[in-house]
């Protein structure tokens, strides 16, 4: 007989050996039932950080996510950490850290690159990149699909996106993972204070190089649209300017490769969901969309309530951080039915891109242009694709992602 749960009132979310092997979803669905709006008092690890709230169902998070009057971005950060990793001074230079009206402003330089149509027009490029990365495995019988596959394709889509040289892509890519999987042994070997003494200087000169160039030659990327940005008749800040590469290059290298790895996985381990989808590959929108409920790249995002709230019938105190698990909102039981259960014709709504409001995510239509291929492109040349060992997730209770995804090919 298995020993009696811990009472949720003495649960710690964040802690490690919850997040050892991805999201504890059984402590998820119990706080969802007895206790949806959940408070941890302390962050072991990081014992100068505050405790928070947890927002646990899909009607919670949405209405923290379309109230930033009450529920900030910029107040004390958007991770349930505020300092521990970067300060938060780095966090608010991004727009995602940002409230409105500046927020508005600086997104909104970049949403009509983003759109489903201005996105489309990059199929054909984006297919291109993904088979000449697949053609690199050719003749090969294991490969591992986050390192071998995911992670050149993202890198070298975002990488044309900001302007990067093909040749820097291994580099960005190895800056992401140390700062956003600052905690886990393998994608961060040498510990989280590496981050600011080592990386985030990296990040500094290296972005340092390409904005001085744009400001000489300013080109069609978008990290020239951030260099020539105009916010009230004032160009950003050069820390502004680095912070907003950085976004979009920590948004657009992570997340589409967590999904497409977990969403792999998921059909490798679910044979008749991934016969489905090569005996009919027009249920790929709706398999992407599967996926990022199950699997959504970010466990969360956070916000500091400005005043006093009631939420889930919690008092929230002015100051206190107010943690969005999308992890628990997508499997939310009152939303779908058997929700821990992977179905690919369910085409699915989700929280995985956020819940709407002014922080959604910028990047959807790119996410899902890129996942449909990948997953296209995968099944198309490896239909008989199977497991050759056991994957492993990132320990990180913000990304939710694997760093191992070893298969065999059989093609
Ligand atoms: C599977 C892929 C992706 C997932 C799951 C994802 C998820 C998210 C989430 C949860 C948020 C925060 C929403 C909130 O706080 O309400 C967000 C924001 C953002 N995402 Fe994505 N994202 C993905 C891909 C991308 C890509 C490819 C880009 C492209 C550059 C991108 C750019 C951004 C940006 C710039 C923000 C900040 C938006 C704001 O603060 O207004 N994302 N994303």
């Amino acid at each position: 007989m298995s020993a009696d749960p811990i009472p949720l009132e003495e649960v710690l979310v964040t802690e490690r050996e919850q997040w050892e092997d991805g999201p504890p979803h059984e402590l998820f669905a119990r706080m969802r039932g007895q206790c949806p709006v959940h408070w941890t008092p302390r962050i072991t690890e990081y014992p100068e950080e505050a405790g928070f709230w947890s927002v646990t169902t899909a009607d919670d998070v949405h209405a923290v996510s379309h109230d930033w009057r009450t529920y900030s971005s910029e107040r004390g950060g958007v991770t349930a950490l505020t300092n521990a990793i970067m300060p938060l001074e780095l966090i608010r230079a991004m727009f995602i850290g940002m409230d409105p009206p500046k927020h508005d402003r600086l997104k909104a330089l970049f949403q009509r690159g983003f759109t489903p149509k201005r996105i489309a027009e990059h199929e054909d490029e984006i297919r291109a990149i993904t088979r000449r990365v697949l053609d690199r495995l050719e003749g090969r019988e294991i490969c591992d699909l986050v390192t071998d596959v995911a992670q050149p394709v993202v890198s070298r889509v975002i990488g044309s996106f900001m302007g990067i040289p093909p040749s820097d892509d291994e580099i960005w890519a190895r800056l992401m993972n140390t700062t956003l999987g600052a905690g886990d042994p393998d994608l961060n070997p040498e510990g989280v204070e590496t981050v600011m003494k080592r990386d985030v200087p990296e990040i500094f000169e290296r972005c340092g190089r390409l904005i001085a160039e744009r400001r000489e030659r300013p080109t069609d990327d978008l990290t020239s649209v951030l260099v020539h940005a105009e916010i009230d008749g004032e160009r950003l800040e050069e820390h502004e300017i680095v912070m907003g590469f950085f976004l979009l290059v920590a948004a657009g290298n992570d997340s589409t490769k967590a999904t497409y790895a977990s969403g792999m996985r998921a059909l490798i381990e679910h044979p008749d969901q991934l016969r489905l989808l090569v005996d009919d590959p027009s249920l790929i929108p709706s398999a992407v969309e599967e996926s990022l409920r199950m699997f959504p790249a970010f466990a969360h995002f956070r916000r500091t309530a400005t005043r006093d709230t009631e939420l889930g019938g919690q008092t929230i105190r002015e100051g206190e951080k107010v943690v969005m698990w999308y992890v628990s909102s997508n499997r939310d039981e009152s939303r779908y039915d058997d929700p821990d259960r992977f179905d690919v014709t369910r085409n699915p709504d989700h929280q995985a891109f956020g819940a709407g409001g002014r922080h959604f995510c910028l990047g959807t239509a790119l996410a899902r242009l890129e996942l449909r291929i990948l997953f296209e492109e995968t099944l198309a040349r490896f239909p008989l694709i199977e497991a050759a060992g056991r994957p492993e997730y990132a320990e990180s209770p913000f990304i939710n992602q694997l760093k191992t995804l070893p298969v065999r090919l059989r093609p």
